[in-house]
């Protein structure tokens, strides 16, 4: 997690620059927040706990002398967030400032060797070793650039990092392993930062750095090595096609409303993915021996709802498997002949790169989907698909699910054609439907939005939640639960419909509210058989339905009604919309921040 930016300026202070662009990466952690600069000879550093705003307005973060700078907005790993262990970090003599991004793994020891060569600890940091090991290696006379290679090699871990030295008063290094770094190009400066919204507003050239690759940034421009041999890398900026009104928040209160609304223009967009990349993809899936749908979180919610979709559709059996399991669930199992289909947004996530590392190191076959260009999944996968959302700065993913399943149910739909499972006739509705799906979307926000909003201030003082649903809705059940829960706090259960009679219904009592996703298709039934056992003990039934569902209407307490007239495999992306409102209603109604869940960060980069 965390946010790292950097930049070098022609003329003009850096600091209130580099405020900016830590606002534009608060989503990556915002548990304290710093700024160092350089100015004649001198650092300077003003740094502590809290969000950007409150430190900004106790410490004027904009007044910092100097047009050279890094900055760091932190989600903390090593050490509480206090105001000791935000980043910058520096050495012994206060002329080394590092932020960094990752985990160091070495770092105890790396302590011990320097302590008992007299260096002296602030932190409780791993960051704060890399500052001393520079300070260790300068000592020999060498110049800044090498003592921060130097310290490179010693680590073993994640980062990616900006350093600014007093020796060195016109330079950042950088260097990048397994977290993301990139650079903005501009005529008068040069940024560095985790990712590009960062830096949008002052430039669309961008060059990603990659792993194991360190930077020089001057005024001069940047010059990008091998940390290993130390061979020049030649790479050209590339443009970059996001207005940087993209990631703002365009008049909505909050930019977790703002992806709800988007959806539709976002799903048109994810419409339009070059069949070629999916034709590739439906090979290797097609070939395959195995196949495991391997995601964190809300993607894996996508795989879930994906696995029954390759099954009704291209007859092809999945393993839907949470990451952060697959090692210890198929690590010696997996081999040459399995095939793992990755979803992750950021393309960053730990637990779903550890899963693809020990695939790839068994020879399977690794397909990727994600929604950043240069992530590290779009690196290690054979073949990988942009899913085409745009960036998602909200904590909570709302469009980003939604493209996901839009790109696996264009894959599924692929599949059973090539494989001649499924009619002409049914492909082509399939087809057809896929392409209304955007306009049923903007359907429901419009004409529910204002019903979630009045079911959420009916409902906003329950102390608990339970989601079920059947077949694909369970997967619709389980995201509904976790939005509710990561932005509102409200502890909240979802299981499939059949499984709650085998436990989890001792819980009803009289009020206790059940949601229900009630799409008509093969489980209809089923489903109201499961509404009336939870009537029967008291629940307050709450259920998303399609429209004119007259015998779900007689049965519950209320109701949100949506027109989809979509096949029933295409039914979670509309039945997710009234759960995403809701819970983001639910959580304005407690008082809640959405866009920054407590303890949550956009993109995890730890595992
Ligand atoms: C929930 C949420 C997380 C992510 C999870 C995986 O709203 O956003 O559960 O889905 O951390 O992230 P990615 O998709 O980036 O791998």
């Amino acid at each position: 997690m965390c946010g790292i930016f950097g930049c070098i300026l022609k003329k003009g202070e850096a600091a209130p620059i580099i405020h900016g662009g830590l606002k534009k990466l608060e989503y990556r952690g915002y548990d304290s927040v710093g700024i160092a600069t350089i100015d004649r000879g001198h650092l300077f550093i003003k740094k502590d706990s809290g969000k950007i705003d409150d430190v900004h307005e106790m410490h004027d973060l904009d007044d910092l002398p100097g047009r050279i700078g890094v900055g760091h907005t932190r989600w903390a790993t090593h050490g509480a967030p206090y105001q000791v262990n935000a980043h910058p970090h520096t050495d012994c003599n206060k002329q080394i400032a590092v932020v960094h991004n990752g985990i160091i793994e070495n770092f105890a020891e790396l302590k011990t060797e320097l302590e008992d060569l007299g260096h002296t600890f602030k932190s409780k940091t791993d960051t704060e070793v890399i500052a001393h090991l520079i300070e260790e290696v300068m000592k020999k006379e060498v110049l800044f650039v090498d003592a921060v290679r130097e310290a490179m090699k010693r680590i073993d871990g994640s980062y990616a990092v900006a350093v600014i030295s007093v020796k060195a008063p016109d330079q950042i290094v950088c260097a990048r392993k397994e977290s993301p770094l990139v650079l903005g190009v501009a005529k008068d400066s040069i940024y560095v930062a985790s990712d590009i919204p960062a830096f949008l507003p002052k430039t669309n050239k961008s060059v990603v750095i990659e792993d194991g690759e360190l930077v020089v940034l001057s005024d001069k421009g940047y010059e990008i090595r091998s940390i290993a041999d130390w061979n020049l890398v030649t790479r050209e900026p590339e443009l970059i096609d996001w207005a940087p009104e993209a990631a703002e928040k365009q008049g909505y209160p909050h930019f977790m409303l703002k992806e709800i609304h988007e959806q539709p223009l976002r799903l048109r967009n994810t419409l339009r993915i070059q069949d070629q990349y999916l034709d590739l993809m439906t090979t290797f899936l097609d070939r395959a021996g195995e196949v495991f749908l391997v995601a964190c979180g809300t993607s894996y919610h996508a795989c879930l709802a994906a696995s029954y979709l390759f099954s009704k559709l291209s007859f092809l059996a999945t393993h839907p498997v949470i990451a952060s399991e697959f090692v210890e669930q198929h690590g010696k199992s997996v081999n040459i002949d399995s095939t793992l289909l990755v979803v992750s947004q950021s393309g960053e996530t730990a637990d779903t790169l550890e899963a693809v590392e020990s695939a790839r190191l068994r020879a399977a076959t690794v397909l990727g989907l994600t929604n950043i260009v240069g992530s590290t999944l779009t690196r290690v996968a054979r073949v990988y698909i942009v899913q085409q959302s745009g960036p998602e700065i909200g904590v909570a993913a709302t469009k980003t699910f939604t493209s996901q399943l839009s790109v696996l149910s264009q894959l599924a739909i692929k599949l059973a054609k090539k494989r001649g499972k499924v009619s002409h006739v049914e492909i082509e509705d399939l087809e057809e439907s896929l392409e209304r799906i955007p306009d049923i979307v903007e359907e429901i926000i419009s004409s529910e939005e204002e019903k979630v909003k009045q079911l959420a201030k009916k409902y906003a003082d329950r102390q608990t939640f339970f989601f079920l649903g059947r077949g694909m809705g369970s997967a619709v059940a389980l995201e509904g639960k976790l939005k509710l829960m990561e932005i509102s706090y409200i502890p909240s259960l979802a299981y499939p419909a059949g499984e709650s009679k085998h436990g989890p219904i001792s819980l009803i009592e009289s009020g206790f509210p059940v949601i229900f996703i009630c799409p008509k298709d093969s489980t209809h039934r089923s489903i109201i058989g499961n509404i009336m056992e939870m009537k029967a003990r008291g629940a307050s039934i709450i259920a998303i339905i399609e429209k004119d569902d007259e015998e779900i209407k007689e049965l519950a307490d209320d109701y949100i009604e949506i027109d989809t007239g979509l096949p029933e495999v295409l039914s979670p992306i509309p039945f997710v919309i009234p759960l995403q409102l809701f819970a983001y209603y639910m959580s304005l109604e407690r008082g809640n921040d959405p866009d920054m869940p407590r303890n949550l960060a956009k993109s995890v980069t730890v595992k």
